[in-house]
């Protein structure tokens, strides 16, 4: 449900043409969108996970232009790497199993190589989030998605191959377990693509689609809510996205509801959102992303009211500048670690693009834009 009289809301549509704009002004030449362009963990960087929920903001906004050449370069990235793939299916078919350091990175560097900092590489989602973004943008503005099969066929022959692995998470965290959020982006992902398929790979996604579903309601639920990795008990701040926008669980659904719940209870404050309860990465803040995931979801459910409560709370975490960052201390969960990443890797990233994305997506979910 779209909120009404919000229009005339001047500050937080005004955030709303600055976050396009913070984006479209740190775009590489090539397409790509860094992660944070200045952060010094992350400068020269560009993450799929980041870029493609971020390009779903942009896409929203109305860019078409820059939603195209960040799919375009995500596209040839892909491309570049078909060889690489078909060498890992080329293992599997002889009974191999490929190890983390073969297989495709998270991140790469604007120009569309593999980087040669160490980093926590071995993470499908995002692979499955572009999927799902680009057929989404594809499908809004009228745009001919066959442009960009060519990267989409060689991340469903990589997903469909690998989706069964244990990886690092959203956070880059626990390559040892399956995660919940990364299964549902993969989800996501094969069947927004599913359509465009030719006949083999249409059905190699529909069974791994089915699979994937049921490996998440059968193991991934406890207490009637999802869970963060398959075998616990506890939540996620990433799990709302397998019910939007990746669609494993109904909007509205006693499932989406009690998971929905659950985060509230354990990680909302206020209107911002903690990663987890364990977390300790700059002291484990509130993430802004997050929130308007959260806020998403509560749109989609008909609750506006809710969503506007996070709109607002991610609008009220802006530098003078209209920055925003990637998390603030408030409600800190572990205070005595923020310091050890203050010395590491300096002050929080700011502006981290996919706050801005998410930001807009928000923003167009309640109408204001
Ligand atoms: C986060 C990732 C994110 C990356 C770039 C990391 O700190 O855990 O989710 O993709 O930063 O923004």
């Amino acid at each position: 449900m779209r909120a009404t009289g919000l229009a005339n809301n001047t500050a937080l549509v005004d955030l709303a043409h600055r976050s396009h704009q913070i984006i479209v002004t740190h775009q590489h030449a090539g397409g790509a969108y860094p992660a944070s362009p200045t952060f010094s963990a992350y400068a020269g960087y560009a993450w799929f996970r980041d870029g493609a929920f971020t390009a779903e903001g942009i896409s929203r906004y109305g860019d078409v232009q820059s939603a195209n050449r960040f799919h375009d370069w995500a596209r040839d990235v892909l491309v570049d790497r078909r060889g690489r793939v078909a060498d890992l299916l080329d293992q599997v078919e002889a009974g191999e199993r490929p190890s983390h350091e073969q297989m495709l990175p998270t991140r790469f560097t604007l120009d569309g190589l593999d980087g040669s900092d160490p980093w926590w590489d071995f993470q499908t989602d995002g692979y499955g989030t572009w999927l799902w973004a680009v057929a989404a943008h594809a499908d809004r503005h009228g745009q001919d998605l066959y442009r960009w099969l060519p990267g989409i066929e060689v991340a469903v022959d990589y997903l469909t191959a690998f989706w069964d692995l244990p990886c690092y998470d959203w956070w880059e965290e626990h390559v040892e377990q399956q995660h919940i959020s990364t299964l549902g982006a993969i989800y996501g992902g094969l069947t927004a693509a599913a359509p465009y398929l030719d006949t083999i790979r249409a059905a190699a996604t529909g069974q791994v689609a089915g699979s994937i579903r049921a490996k998440i309601l059968s193991e991934g639920v406890q207490n009637s809510h999802l869970t963060k990795w398959i075998g616990v008990t506890t939540v996620d701040g990433s799990l709302p996205s397998c019910i939007v926008p990746f669609g494993v669980v109904a909007p509205g659904s006693p499932l989406a509801a009690s998971t929905l719940d659950k985060i509230q209870q354990d990680l909302e404050r206020d209107g911002g959102v903690h990663r987890f309860r364990a977390d300790v990465f700059y002291g484990g803040g509130q993430w802004l992303l997050l929130a308007a995931l959260l806020g998403w979801n509560h749109a989609a459910a008909g609750d506006s009211e809710k969503a506007l409560h996070h709109l607002h709370w991610i609008a009220a975490q802006q530098t003078l500048e209209g920055a925003l960052p990637e998390q603030v201390p408030t409600h800190l969960l572990a205070p005595g670690h923020r310091q050890e990443w203050l010395d590491k890797w300096g002050t929080v990233a700011t502006p981290l693009l996919w706050s801005h994305g998410m930001y807009l997506i928000l923003a167009n979910e309640l109408g204001l834009i």
